[in-house]
């Protein structure tokens, strides 16, 4: 794997109850949550997640049993600590739980956890493909490698209101591409269909990575094997722990081991997964 400089900065993950800065709906269940989070550390590698727990860490009910797992969003440093943004789908209790967590009020925090992604070489070019929620954790990756290569985001999702909010992503200097399943909005099809319409198919010195949909990473894990172009992943396996104590959140290796999501990712070089078995 490249050596990732801002992997080697990030700091210890804090354990502790954040408060709601804000807490939004965005439209199509996507929610957009801002947490002051004491004992941040200064440094968060881009693709590193946390452990989120609605109502707080010491709260009485079990509900829910376990923390849920969310990738960083954005993060804005201050001092004794930082606000990090997470953007998140309402799919089940957990995030409907989140969802109803009011400005003022505590959600637990375990993080920043997880290995992040490597930056592009310098002056390189960088492909970042993002599926449905998967566009939450490469946000920090696709600023950071704009101060130094020529970056392309390939946004994909089922409808234009399945997207969210891309006010972020569209201030950024960086090429974006938008496919949706039912045309509303840019190429009217799947995600990965955008990297021949971007001229980038016989580009061999370009990094591509991939976030969203199981399908969705493994084609472009496939795409990129043909072309022997370098490609990470940031696998969303169901976690219970986040930290490699409880071995669900296991992925197969294509050396025939298995790899903790949890300690060993979310980031990957597609490389290493055996994508069949997945
Ligand atoms: C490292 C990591 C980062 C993640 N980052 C984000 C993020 O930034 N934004 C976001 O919206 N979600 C993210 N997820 C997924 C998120 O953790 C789950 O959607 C959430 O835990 C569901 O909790 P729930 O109680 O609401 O739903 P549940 O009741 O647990 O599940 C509801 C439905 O969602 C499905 N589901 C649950 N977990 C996942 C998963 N990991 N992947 C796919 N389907 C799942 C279940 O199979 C079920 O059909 C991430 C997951 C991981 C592992
Ligand atoms: S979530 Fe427990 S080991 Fe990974």
């Amino acid at each position: 794997m490249v050596a990732s400089s801002e992997a080697a900065l990030a700091g210890s993950p804090t354990r502790s109850d954040a408060e709601v800065v804000f807490n939004r709906d965005e439209g199509a269940d996507n929610w957009r949550m801002r947490l002051r989070v004491p004992g941040w550390p200064r440094q968060t590698a881009p693709g590193q997640f946390a452990m989120l727990t609605p109502g707080g860490l010491t709260k009485l009910s079990s509900d829910p049993l376990l923390p849920r797992p969310m990738a960083v969003y954005r993060v804005f440093t201050e001092a004794g600590g930082a606000e990090v943004e997470f953007l998140y789908k309402v799919v089940g209790r957990g995030t409907t739980l989140l969802s109803q967590a009011e400005a003022g009020e505590v959600v637990g925090v375990v993080g920043p956890l997880g290995q992040g992604f490597s930056l592009p070489p310098s002056k390189g070019k960088a492909v970042l493909v993002a599926g449905g929620t998967g566009v939450a954790s490469v946000y920090e990756l696709a600023a950071l490698a704009c101060e130094k290569s020529e970056v392309w985001l390939l946004m994909g999702a089922r409808s234009a209101a399945d997207l969210g909010n891309l006010e972020d992503f569209e201030a950024l200097p960086l090429n974006l591409e938008i496919a949706t399943e039912d045309g509303s909005r840019g190429h009217r099809g799947l995600v990965t269909e955008l990297m021949g319409a971007a001229g980038l198919d016989g580009e061999e010195k370009l990094t591509l990575y991939a976030c969203g949909p199981t399908p969705m990473m493994r084609a472009v894990a496939k795409l990129a094997a043909e072309r022997g172009q370098r490609c990470f992943v940031s696998l969303e396996n169901p976690m219970a722990c986040g930290f490699g104590v409880c071995l669900g959140c296991a992925a197969p290796r294509s050396d025939g081991g298995f790899s903790l999501v949890c300690r060993d990712g979310p980031v990957f070089d597609a490389c290493e997964i055996d994508w069949e078995n997945l």
